[in-house]
C-alpha cells in the first residue's frame, strides 16, 4: 500500500536518509526501531506528508505523495512523542477532523463519544485540553487521530513519556483501530517489547539506513544483518 524507492533526505549536505526502500502492507502494523538518531522520525515524517523535501518517491496506493492531494493527506493521521492538543475543549480537539470533514453533528457526537470512552475519558469533554496531564494528553492527541478513522496512521514514540497506565491504554487502542477498520499502522518505538506487543514485522533503522525489515520473531530472534542484531541484542549503544 504504501512504498517508498530510493528515499533519501539531505539537511545542509548530511546524510540524514540513506536510499531506503520500504513497502507498507495494507492493514498491516509495522513497527520502525533503532538507536536514537537513527533516522526513524525523518522517515515517518516524510512518510507522513509532514516533509517534501525528500530524494526518491513514495506511493499510496499508486499515488506519488507528492501530487499534494487533499484526499491523501486526509487519508492519514499522525501522533508525536510529544503531546499535541489545541487550545480547545477535550470535545472540539476530537471533534475537529470530523468538522473538516463536514461529518454531521449527530455523527461527530457518536464517534467522539465512542473514542473518548475506548481511551478512558468518558466525562472529560468539558475540560480544556491544555489543563490535562501529559498521558491525557496524549490519549486526546491520539483519539482525535482515531475519531477520523483513518487508512494509515502515523505513530511516532506516543508512548514514549508515559506511564504503564497509559500506555496500556494507548496500545489498546491501536489494536482497536487496526483489528476495527484495518487502519495501516506505522509506528517508531524505542521499545522493542511494544514491537512485539502490536506489530506484525519490525523495520530496523541504522544510522540513516533501514537495514532489515522482516516478522517480529525473524528480527528479534534471528535477524540476519549484523547490525539489526547488534541493535536487537542490545550490544548497540544508544
Ligand atoms: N530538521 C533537521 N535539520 C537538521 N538535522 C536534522 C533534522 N531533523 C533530524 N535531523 C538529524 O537527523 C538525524 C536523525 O534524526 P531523527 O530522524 O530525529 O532520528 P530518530 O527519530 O531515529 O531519533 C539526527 O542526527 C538529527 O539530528
Ligand atoms: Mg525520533
Amino acid at each position: 500500500m504504501i512504498a517508498a524507492r530510493g528515499l533519501g533526505w539531505s539537511v545542509d549536505g548530511r546524510i540524514i536518509l540513506r536510499n531506503i526502500d520500504l513497502e507498507v502492507r495494507d492493514g498491516e502494523t509495522l513497527a520502525l526501531v533503532g538507536p536514537s538518531g537513527s533516522g526513524k522520525t525523518s522517515l515517518i515524517r516524510i512518510l507522513g506528508m509532514l516533509n517534501t523535501d525528500y530524494e526518491g518517491r513514495v506511493t499510496i496506493d499508486g499515488s506519488d505523495i507528492r501530487s499534494g492531494n487533499m484526499a491523501l493527506r486526509r487519508s492519514m493521521a499522525m501522533v508525536f512523542q510529544k503531546p499535541v492538543v489545541f487550545s480547545m475543549s477535550v470535545y472540539e480537539n476530537v471533534a475537529y477532523g470530523l468538522r473538516l470533514r463536514r461529518v454531521p453533528k449527530y455523527e461527530i457526537d457518536a464517534r467522539v463519544k465512542e473514542v473518548l470512552a475506548l481511551l478512558d475519558m468518558s466525562g472529560k469533554e468539558k475540560e480544556y485540553a491544555r489543563h490535562l496531564s501529559g498521558g491525557e494528553a496524549q490519549r486526546i492527541a491520539f483519539a482525535r487521530a482515531y475519531v477520523v478513522k483513518p487508512k494509515v496512521l502515523f505513530l511516532d514514540e506516543p508512548t514514549a513519556n508515559l506511564d504503564r497506565h497509559n500506555v496500556a491504554i494507548i496500545e489498546k487502542a491501536v489494536k482497536d483501530i487496526n483489528d476495527r477498520y484495518g487502519t495501516t499502522v506505522v509506528m517508531v518505538t524505542h521499545s522493542l517489547a511494544q514491537a512485539k506487543r502490536l506489530a506484525d514485522r519490525i523495520g530496523v533503522m541504522i544510522d540513516g539506513e533501514l537495514v532489515e525489515v522482516g516478522g517480529v520473531s525473524d528480527i528479534l530472534e534471528r535477524p540476519s544483518d549484523p547490525r539489526a542484531k547488534a541493535f536487537v541484542s542490545g550490544d548497540m549503544v544508544f
